[in-house]
Formats: structure tokens, C-alpha cells, sequence
């Protein structure tokens, strides 16, 4: 297993590239699901969740081309063999469940593992279920399978989700795409990947209004045809590099970022004192003189602070001046990064869904392990402005969520560099 290697002290000074989103393709690729036409997706990110999605796909029966390096999928589901999506991907990556909506809608089908647990929390799929329901599916669950049907193909309903689920939403969108009559989902997630998601839809001929608002409606069609779209840009891996010069010092350039898609995270790196403007290609960040204030944060859906951003801000704010109170509340157990930042002088004490951070003068470098995604990325970050080194092991989770971390980073001046493991 690789690891990562960073030596803290340096200030950050150049321009980082932000991909497409890893969120919005793993829920673009499966609409390929829903019509047997080709459907070309650009400024795709190269993650390995994306090379996971693609085996799930081909085990369906779709085809998935890569070109361009990986920047461009071209993917066509003209004759689906297999309507299982097996445990042994599932398992490997939650967002596999966003095939279910697509072969219900497609073929009346679709068995599907449940994902079970993963490190942040137990993750069910009872929104899922209870949205498809109520478009007509008939699903059981059996050995830990979702079994799943629709012989007489899926009718418009009026749901009402208990929770804004973001997967959960765009199960029950892509499926209402093909259901007869109209659908209206009320409570529906807001998100810019749910609005990216919408917008390639309709580009493939669906009918749906009010993305990015509480009720999206869909006007159920017999047929969806082919289509080419641009994947929006990355969102958590922006806010992530926005960190970077926050706690290292310096000024960096993330082109292709939008203030638009993180209003609430961007508010609250300002009141943290980090200068925060847009320029001709994208945001500059910088922080000229000090540390970061210390700040309150509550995890929230969009438009609120983004759950995905939590670790990389705690990141920041054990080094901020003061005391910061950070609230999770859309996942249980997502403080895993805490004590591998106590292992670097961090002084955090975590009481349930809360984490309150001391800030400290400076951290210092020390081993540390990934325990998820997001956490591995904020051990990498707290390592750019620790003192000495820090070595992150098991950065196979960071590899799922972000392209060539060390490359993006030791071109602004970090100190970075990746550890072959065996
Ligand atoms: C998406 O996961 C993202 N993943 C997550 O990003 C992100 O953290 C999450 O949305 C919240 O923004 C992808 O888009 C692939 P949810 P999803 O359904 O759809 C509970 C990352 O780091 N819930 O909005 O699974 C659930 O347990 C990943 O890139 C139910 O109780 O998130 C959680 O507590 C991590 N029942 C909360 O809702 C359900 O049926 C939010 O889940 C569904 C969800």
C-alpha cells in the first residue's frame, strides 16, 4: 500500500487545475442505463471510484470506453446481459446502488447488494426504497440483496423524502425519467451534482424542472436518447485545495472553481480571515499574514457546509487562533480523522456529533493512518503546515476522490511525495 510523504513549512504560490466531480460522474454514468443510445461524458475526473463504476457497468452488460487519458467516458447500454450488481463491487463502493433506479426504469429489474456499513457510517437505503416504491417497484430484500421489480414499468407519484438524500434523489429522479404519468419529488437534495445530473438528463430528452430547489418535477417520456455533457467541476476537491494556502501561508489559483458551488464553505473560510476572490479562471485563495481565526462550523445539506469539507476544516482550524466548535450532522461517525490530528499536537475533544478544536501554535509531523476518503486528504493538508514529517499510510482512500494529490500540491511548493508501497 502506497503512502504519502510531506514535509511541512513551505507557503504555497501557484495554480491548481480542479477535475470534474467524482459525485456528479458516478451518478452520470449510470443514466447511461436508462436509454440504448451512446452517451459521451467530458471532463470526466481519473479515480478509481470512476474505474470501479466501469466494471460494475460492463458486469451489466454496458460498454465503457475511455479516451483522452480518461478525461472523456463514452459509455452505451444497447443490450443489458446482467441486471445484478454483486457485493463484491457494491461493497467496495456505495454509489454502486445508483444503478438500481436506471434498471428499474429500463428493464423493470434490478437486484442490487446492499452496500452495508462503511468507515463513516452504517449508510441505509430506506429513502431509496420507499421513493422507488412509491413509483410502483416492488422491492424485497433477501440475503442481503434489494430485490427489485416493476413488471408493469413505474408510474408518477407525489413522494415526500423524510431526509434530502442526495443518492436517494437521484435514484428517484433517473427512474421518474421513464415512468409514466408525473412525478414530483418534494424535499429533494440541492446539491450541484443532483443539478449537473438534471441538466445531462434533459440534454438525453427527459422532462424535469426545479433542479437545485426542494421540489423537482419530472414529466415521465417513452424514451431517452444519446447525449454528450461536460461534468461540473469538483466541488469537495476545490474546497480541499482551498484549505491548503489557508493553512500552509501563500497564494494559490484553483481554475475552474466556481464560488457558486460552496456559498457556505467559502463564508466561512473568510470569517476564518483567508482572502477569498474570484478571478478570470477560477478562485485565489491566500493568507498573508498569520494564523486562521478560529470559527464555529455546522455540516449542513446544500446549501450549507458540506459534509465532505468537515475533515479538511478541522484540518485548519487545530492551527487557527482560538477555539472552534465543528458539528456533523449527516453522518455518525465522521470524526475518524481527530485523533491522527491529536498525533500531531492537534488538541480536539470529540463528544458525539461534536468536535471541539483548541488551535495551536503549530502542528508537528508524525505517522498517521486514512481512515476514509476525506479524512486522508485533511491528514495531508494538516502535514503542510506541521512541522517536519508526516507519512500518511493507506492513501488508497485518497486515490478513490482525488487526482494526483502529490502532483497538484508539490507544483504550488509542497513538499509531497508519494511511497510506492508493496
Ligand atoms: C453522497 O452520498 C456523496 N456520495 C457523499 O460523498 C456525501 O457525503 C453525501 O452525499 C452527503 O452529501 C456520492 O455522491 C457518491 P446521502 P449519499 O444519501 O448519497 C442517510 C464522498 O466523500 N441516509 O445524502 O450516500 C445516510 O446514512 C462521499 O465523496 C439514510 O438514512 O448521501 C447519511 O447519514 C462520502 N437513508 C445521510 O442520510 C437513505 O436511504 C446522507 O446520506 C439514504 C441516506
Amino acid at each position: 500500500m502506497d503512502s504519502i510523504v510531506v514535509r511541512g513549512g513551505q507557503e504555497l504560490q501557484g495554480r491548481i487545475p480542479i477535475a470534474g466531480a467524482k459525485n456528479a460522474c458516478l451518478a452520470l454514468m449510470p443514466a447511461t442505463l436508462l436509454s440504448d443510445e451512446p452517451l459521451t461524458l467530458t471532463n470526466a475526473p481519473r479515480l478509481s471510484d470512476i474505474r470501479t463504476m466501469s466494471l460494475l457497468l460492463r458486469s451489466l452488460g454496458a460498454e465503457v470506453a475511455t479516451m483522452q487519458d480518461g478525461r472523456v467516458l463514452a459509455l452505451s447500454s444497447h443490450d443489458l446481459s446482467n441486471l445484478t450488481a454483486d457485493y463484491d463491487i457494491v461493497r467496495k463502493m456505495r454509489a454502486s446502488n445508483l444503478v438500481l433506479g436506471p434498471l428499474l426504469a429500463r428493464a423493470g429489474r434490478a437486484v442490487v447488494s446492499l452496500p452495508g456499513g462503511c468507515a463513516i457510517g452504517a449508510r441505509p437505503m430506506d429513502i431509496h426504497i420507499s421513493g422507488l416504491e412509491a413509483l410502483g417497484a416492488r422491492i424485497e430484500l433477501r440475503d442481503g440483496y434489494l430485490h427489485a421489480e416493476a413488471p408493469k414499468g413505474l408510474r408518477g407519484a407525489v413522494i415526500e423524502q423524510r431526509f434530502a438524500s442526495v443518492g436517494a434523489t437521484e435514484n428517484v429522479v433517473m427512474a421518474a425519467t421513464l415512468a409514466r404519468g408525473t412525478t414530483v419529488l418534494k424535499n429533494a437534495a440541492r446539491e450541484p451534482e443532483i443539478v449537473d445530473l438534471v441538466r445531462c438528463l434533459r440534454t438525453m430528452g427527459a422532462e424535469i424542472e426545479g433542479e437545485g430547489t426542494e421540489t423537482v418535477t419530472i414529466e415521465g417520456v417513452d424514451r431517452l436518447h444519446g447525449a454528450t455533457h461536460p461534468v461540473v467541476a469538483d466541488r469537495i476537491e476545490l474546497g480541499t485545495y482551498m484549505i491548503a494556502p489557508a493553512i500552509a501561508g501563500g497564494a494559490v489559483e484553483l481554475v475552474g472553481g466556481r464560488i457558486d458551488l460552496l456559498p457556505a464553505f467559502c463564508e466561512k473560510l473568510d470569517a476564518a480571515g483567508i482572502s477569498v476572490s474570484e478571478t478570470a479562471e477560477g478562485i485565489r485563495v491566500a493568507r498573508a499574514n498569520g494564523r486562521a481565526r478560529a470559527v464555529d462550523v455546522r455540516t449542513a445539506v446544500f446549501p450549507g457546509f458540506p459534509t465532505d469539507l468537515q475533515a479538511q476544516m478541522m484540518a485548519l482550524l487545530c492551527t487557527a487562533e482560538g477555539t472552534s466548535v465543528l458539528e456533523e450532522t449527516i453522518f455518525e461517525n465522521r470524526f475518524m480523522h481527530a485523533p491522527e490530528l491529536m498525533r500531531m499536537g492537534a488538541r480536539i475533544e470529540v463528544h458525539g456529533g461534536t468536535a471541539t478544536v483548541h488551535g495551536v501554535d503549530r502542528l508537528k509531523g508524525a505517522p498517521v493512518m486514512a481512515t476514509d476518503l476525506r479524512a486522508s486528504v485533511s491528514l495531508i493538508l494538516a502535514g503542510l503546515a506541521a512541522e517536519g514529517e508526516t507519512v500518511v499510510s493507506r492513501v488508497y482512500h485518497l486515490d478513490r476522490g482525488y487526482e494526483r494529490v502529490e502532483e497538484k500540491l508539490s507544483g504550488c511548493g509542497a513538499t509531497i511525495e508519494r511511497i510506492r508501497g508493496e
